[in-house]
């Protein structure tokens, strides 16, 4: 793994869009994978100035998000669609149908999330995946457990996540109780790895990301398995 070190929040979210605008301008016709959660909003208004300034063409750009809320349309404010249109998608020329967010409101769940693992499949792997870190070590929404779930899956959220996603919601009862998500496998997938990380309230659990034992308590921990992984962090993150 590649730890880049960052001053602070703004200096992580330009050395982060810079991966991804270098990757656009060689190949426009790249995948990206996607996360929401408030660390990324930085790096998505990096590449909203770049369309601006027309440093960027996303005409071409798939992208593929990691996770959605189970029960939350893309009208639903706390919905991923409802943040990834709002945050980045009406402000760019992607395409929307070219833009791939888990179905919240899918009636046949099963066949759902079959289809979400076969599109990752049919991309051969994302060719990169911006991923953020919870405080209990998961990635997309993959909890701690005791094992490493391989695919695209159905996942009751944990106390810690239902805590720190209620800060979006009225009350901690709003909070939808289970989610949609990519599994590790999937993610291990991707060809490079992108993990942005702030803040001190991150620090003891990048930690363990980095230098613990890879075990399935600590999600996360599994990226150091993957060949290609940058992680970009400020300085409170790395203290
Ligand atoms: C969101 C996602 C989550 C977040 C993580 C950190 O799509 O996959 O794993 O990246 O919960 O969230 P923030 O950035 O809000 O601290």
């Amino acid at each position: 793994m590649r730890v880049i070190s960052c001053k602070n929040y703004e200096q992580m979210s330009k050395i982060a869009a810079g991966f991804i605008k270098t990757l656009v301008q060689a190949k426009p016709e790249a995948v990206l994978g996607l996360a929401t959660g408030s660390t990324p909003e930085g790096l998505y208004k990096e590449l909203v100035s770049a369309y601006q300034n027309g440093e960027l063409d996303f005409s071409q750009v798939h992208t593929v998000n990691l996770d959605e809320y189970e029960g939350l349309g893309p009208q639903h404010e706390q919905s991923y669609r409802y943040f990834m249109n709002d945050k980045l998608f009406k402000h760019i020329n992607v395409k929307e149908e070219n833009t791939y967010v888990p179905d919240g409101l899918a009636k046949n769940i099963e066949a759902m999330l079959a289809d979400y693992e076969a599109l990752i499949d049919s991309f051969g792997g994302v060719d990169l995946q911006l991923l953020g870190l919870g405080h209990d070590g998961h990635i997309g929404f993959n909890e701690p457990c005791d094992h490493f779930e391989q695919k695209t899956h159905r996942v009751k959220l944990n106390s810690i996540t239902l805590e720190a996603n209620k800060r979006f919601f009225a009350n901690i009862d709003e909070v939808p109780k289970y989610a949609y998500t990519q599994g590790i496998g999937s993610i291990m997938k991707a060809k490079q790895i992108v993990m942005i990380v702030s803040g001190a309230d991150k620090k003891e659990i990048l930690h363990k990301v980095l230098y613990g034992p890879v075990c399935p308590e600590v999600p996360a921990s599994i990226l150091q398995f993957h060949k290609n992984v940058i992680v970009i962090a400020d300085e409170k993150a790395l203290a």
